[in-house]
């Protein structure tokens, strides 16, 4: 076991300011604001505009983030950038942040791990800082899902949203108790065909035919997702409290992927948590792929709710089959 522990440095966020509520879908699909917020929880999503990309926001969550840390860019030597909405297929979004926030020392690059892909970051993000060779290392998620979400589609279309969320991690003082405490990723692709976007790789590259049959969007098989998606959040918190000898009765805050209010609902109810000890950004963002979860931390952390010494689960699934979990101390 590695003496050196990663924490938490700063956390930072970014969301476009154009709001897509559920009343203007009853205008583009066949759904009611009713039916959007008793099936999902979801309000309102935010949409970047045309001329933007996913660079953009997740270089102002890298900046909000150092800018918390007090950490200039100059130091950082990893940038890794979860996202299933890179600006282009290359050069990966994480080079593009590299550039755009100065961090002229760092390496960079993408992972690709659907909505658990922060998760996926943060653990790898840690690891390189417990191996001694990383000391400043970004890790970020950023979506535009509005760029890959069919508004014809009504069983989808009303789900997604676009933003970013990025933290610093760094080396924690020896003693000190705060820390990334212990992670659990799994995954299984047998599952790919409930959660995925079939066009643009290499296997359907893109072609009239890829366009006209809209296999450029993502297609969901919800009620699969769903199922998965309890199991997954409850086993996996499990997993990782139990790592460290804990139980749900330690949990200080639970941070999980925000995709259906009834999936956080339902896995908060196993865990006996109160409402307050559970962060929910759904009903304002919608489900904004991987960077659900540092944008939930970064609200949290900024409204006081998650302090110094707080145990907090973060908790997600997504495409891929992917799913994940990781304990930290405040
Ligand atoms: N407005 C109105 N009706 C809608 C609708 C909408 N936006 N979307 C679907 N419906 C209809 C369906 O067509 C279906 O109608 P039918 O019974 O006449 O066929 C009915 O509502 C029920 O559909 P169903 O899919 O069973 O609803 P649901 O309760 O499972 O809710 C989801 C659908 C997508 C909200 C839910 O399955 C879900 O959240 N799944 C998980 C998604 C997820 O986690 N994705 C991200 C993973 S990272």
């Amino acid at each position: 076991m590695s003496t050196i522990r990663a924490k938490i440095l700063g956390t930072g966020s970014a969301l476009p300011t154009k709001v897509l509520s559920n009343k203007d879908f009853e205008h583009m699909v066949d759904t009611t604001d009713e039916w959007i917020v008793t099936r999902t929880g979801i309000r309102e999503r935010r949409i970047a505009e045309p001329e933007e990309a996913t660079s953009d926001y997740v270089a102002r969550a890298c900046e909000r983030a150092l800018e918390a840390a007090g950490v200039p860019a100059s130091e950082v030597e990893m940038i890794l950038c979860a996202t299933v909405t890179p600006d282009m297929m290359f050069p990966a979004t994480a080079n593009l942040v590299q550039d755009a926030i100065g961090a002229k020392n760092a390496a960079s690059f993408d992972l690709s791990a659907a909505c658990s892909g922060f998760l996926y970051g943060m653990s790898l993000g840690a690891s390189l800082i417990e191996s001694g060779r990383y000391r400043y290392v970004l890790v970020a998620a950023g979506d535009l899902l509005s760029r890959i979400t069919d508004y014809e589609d009504r069983s989808t279309c009303v789900l997604f949203g676009d933003g970013a969320g990025a933290v610093l991690l760094g080396p924690a003082t020896p003693g000190e108790t705060a820390g990334l405490l212990s992670f659990s990723l799994g995954s299984d692709g047998s599952g790919g065909k409930y959660l995925q976007m079939p066009g643009g790789g290499s296997r359907r590259p893109a072609t009239h035919e890829s366009v006209d049959e809209r296999l450029h969007f993502l297609k969901m098989q919800g009620s699969e997702t769903f199922k998965f998606a309890v199991n997954a959040m409850v086993d996996s918190t499990e997993k990782v409290l139990g790592q460290l000898g804990m139980t749900n009765e330690d949990i200080d805050l639970l941070v999980p992927h925000q995709a259906n209010i009834r999936i956080i609902d339902a896995a908060s109810r196993r865990f006996g948590l109160r409402s307050e000890q559970v962060a929910v950004t759904i009903h304002k963002y919608g489900n904004t792929s991987a960077s659900s979860i540092p944008i939930a931390l970064d609200e949290a952390v900024r409204e006081g709710r998650a302090k110094a010494g707080d145990l907090v689960v973060l908790v997600g699934f997504g495409g891929g089959l992917t799913w994940g979990s990781v304990a930290i101390r405040l």
